[in-house]
């Protein structure tokens, strides 16, 4: 069986080409925020400039896991290895911090991030979330950046979510959700998944799924609308979506990203 399906490779060809030009965000400009809007700024300037710089996510899961030393955690679509990197700093010498991800050219960069920093307790494993390269009951803390809405497969990420953390451990991810309808032509163009909105699901199911995945104590909190992110993926679009039979306002608040706590049974 292959996990493998179409929108990975186009999920994966537009994120390879984000890191070799370095530009930042999910969408096809600048359609995620900045890091130094996501992140306090202390927790930044505790890695080089460059690195701080390089995230494609829209949120911190970093001070929503509320990390410790000696815990073992797992990054989601690990990227360039910002959140790994952060999170390596608080689990320390006695900790474990493993990131995943499917495009090779970010495993690459995020490899070279961890080197430059002499982080020995980070490593890095190319594979899907789908199928996750990670023994069972073995994680602390699952991560994750701006990624759950970009797998075709959300049932079976949470299936795999629960598989990996230990009884009682903790979810803590940021992602992008809907809570209303968006344009048909968004959710059928592929660009729109790779930029974080056609896979984005709507909060009630994506609650829903992590409920039947066996997780409890589910909070999920918006905290950004990205007017430039619906901006960014219309302008892909052109001339086949005419935003204005959409009240643009309405649009931009269905699209938000949000802080996404939970436990497994
Ligand atoms: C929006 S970027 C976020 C990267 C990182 N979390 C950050 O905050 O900078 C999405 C990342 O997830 C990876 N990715 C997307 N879908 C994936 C999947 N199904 N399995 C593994 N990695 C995936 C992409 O290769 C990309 O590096």
């Amino acid at each position: 069986m292959t996990t493998n399906t179409p929108i990975h490779d186009v999920v994966r060809e537009h994120y390879a080409d984000r890191i070799k030009s370095s530009a930042s965000c999910c969408g096809s400009d600048n359609c995620c925020d900045t890091s130094s809007t996501l992140y306090p700024v202390d927790l930044l300037t505790t890695v080089p400039t460059d690195v701080a710089n390089t995230s494609y996510g829209c949120g911190d899961p970093i001070t929503l896991a509320s990390l410790t030393p000696g815990q073992t955690v797992l990054d989601l679509g690990s990227g360039a290895g910002l959140d790994c990197l952060l999170a390596s700093q608080k689990v320390g010498a006695t900790g474990h911090v493993i990131g995943v991800d499917m495009t090779p050219e970010m495993i690459e960069r995020a490899r070279e991030n961890a080197q430059r920093v002499n982080a020995e307790n980070v490593e890095f494993r190319q594979g899907y979330l789908e199928n996750l390269p990670v023994e069972s009951d073995s994680v602390d803390v699952v991560i994750s950046n701006c990624v759950i809405n970009l797998a075709p497969d959300k049932n079976q990420v949470f299936a795999e979510i629960v598989r990996v953390l230990k009884p009682g451990a903790r979810l803590a991810v940021s992602d992008i959700v809907t809570d209303g309808e968006l344009p048909d032509e968004m959710k059928k163009s592929l660009s729109a998944w790779a930029g974080c909105i056609a896979g984005a699901l709507d909060v009630k199911d994506y609650q829903a799924m992590m409920e039947s995945a066996g997780l409890t104590d589910i909070m999920i909190t918006p905290t950004y609308f990205d007017k430039e992110m619906i901006d960014s993926v219309a302008r892909d679009l052109g001339d086949s979506i005419d935003l204005k039979q959409y009240s643009q306002e309405g649009l931009y608040k269905t699209v938000f990203s949000a802080k996404i706590s939970a436990h497994k049974k």
